[in-house]
């Protein structure tokens, strides 16, 4: 918290009001929290570690960690990740109490678990509540899922099944030289959404009942495009955002390749989950995480991209919801600029943290900011 409210107030500093003083018994994050009913702003900064999670040096001979899924349940973290390296993907999972030792933590790896071997890719987990079930969605060629009763038991995942029968006819007709890739669900209190995105500028999107999760997938829609497919290019995800006056939002983000080749996320909101999505921050002069908006721990800007990842989840359950009235914490993979070169699969990304920096409310009486 300390060095989080520092860093805030770094970056913050050509506010107009005076910060209070970091000594001050008001002056703690918690006391400057926004109240409850939070919305996203429209501009973002964060505060990013160093890399914190590492393949371990055992013969698994990984090159990288990539694709983060994060929850946080009862003071523990619970990460899934792709393990890579140039022979192909599987799936890995971890656990730890705090970032400082996520490093040290047991890596498991799924492939042990009826999960199996093979190409699997870019979980995401949540726990469906109607079934008193966890599901990892991934990727293996199709959208998969496995189920595990105890999130805290690896070796529980089932052996993947797939939502649809085959590639759907509409990725086959809007690929082009993409990859099908980066499957997410989400649910609301009467269906749930999976989407997906090709490496080539379209996001697709297919639902089914609630009831009847995970069978009855749709045929999917396209529910946003862009020409340019290096705007819309993959890993997205979506969020309901709780505090929003009864009106709900969801937050949607997309990794994009910047015109410096780097990776960075755009965002969206929208009142509903299947489209209508509505520019939040989507630029890269004004983008949701960008090197451009990311303040390095001690300076060291040790990745120019901020890939993959996701926002970490108190709140386990089939409707992603995300507190934003407290700080957005991102789990993301990036990469030293010196070894972003060579076989794609074998390039050695880390997972680290980006944590929000929240904009201190004006002291009463204050000019707002020019
Ligand atoms: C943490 O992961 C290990 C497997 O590496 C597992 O046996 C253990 O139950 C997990 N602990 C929690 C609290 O989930």
């Amino acid at each position: 918290m300390r060095s989080l409210s520092v860093a805030v107030a770094a970056l913050w500093a050509g506010a107009a009001c005076a910060l209070p003083t970091s000594d001050s018994s008001t002056s703690s994050l918690a006391a400057r929290k926004p109240a409850k009913a939070a919305v996203l702003p429209n501009k973002f900064k964060w505060t990013s570690t160093g890399p914190l999670i590492f393949p371990k040096d055992d013969d698994r001979e990984l090159a990288a960690l990539k694709d983060p899924t994060i929850i946080e349940t009862d003071g523990t973290y619970h990460v899934f990740a792709s393990t890579a390296k140039a022979e192909g993907y599987n799936l890995m999972y971890m656990n730890f109490t705090s970032f400082d030792e996520a490093n040290d933590a047991d890596f498991y790896y799924l492939d042990q678990a009826p999960l199996g071997v093979g190409y699997r890719a870019a979980p995401q987990v949540f726990y469906f509540a109607p079934q008193e079930l966890w599901y990892l969605i991934y990727q293996n060629d199709n959208a998969a899922y496995s189920t595990n009763p105890d999130i805290s038991n690896p070796a529980g995942w089932t052996a993947p099944k797939t939502f649809y029968t085959a590639r759907p006819q509409i990725v086959d007709d809007n690929i082009g030289e993409g990859y099908w890739v980066d499957m997410w669900v989400i649910c609301d209190d009467a269906l749930c959404h999976l989407f997906s995105s090709d490496d080539n500028g379209h996001l697709y999107r297919s639902e089914t009942a609630l009831a009847d999760f995970p069978e009855g997938m749709s045929e999917p829609v396209i529910d946003l495009e862009d020409p340019d497919r290096y705007k819309l290019f993959e890993a997205a995800c979506v969020y309901a955002v709780q505090g929003g006056k009864g009106k709900q939002q969801y937050l949607l983000l997309i990794e994009a390749i910047g015109t410096d080749d780097q990776r960075y996320f755009r965002s969206w909101t929208s009142d509903r989950i299947d489209g209508g999505w509505v520019a939040l921050a989507d630029t890269e002069e004004n983008p949701f995480a960008r090197a451009n908006n990311v303040e390095f721990e001690g300076g060291d800007a040790w990745t120019r991209s901020i890939s993959h990842g996701e926002v970490i989840r108190t709140m386990p359950d089939q409707t992603l919801t995300i507190d934003v009235s407290e700080p957005l914490r991102f789990l993301y993979q990036g990469i030293e600029p010196a070894k972003d070169e060579g076989e794609y699969n074998a390039l050695p990304w880390r997972l680290a943290l980006i944590t929000q920096q929240i904009e201190p409310k004006p002291e009463p009486g204050c000019k707002p900011r020019p």
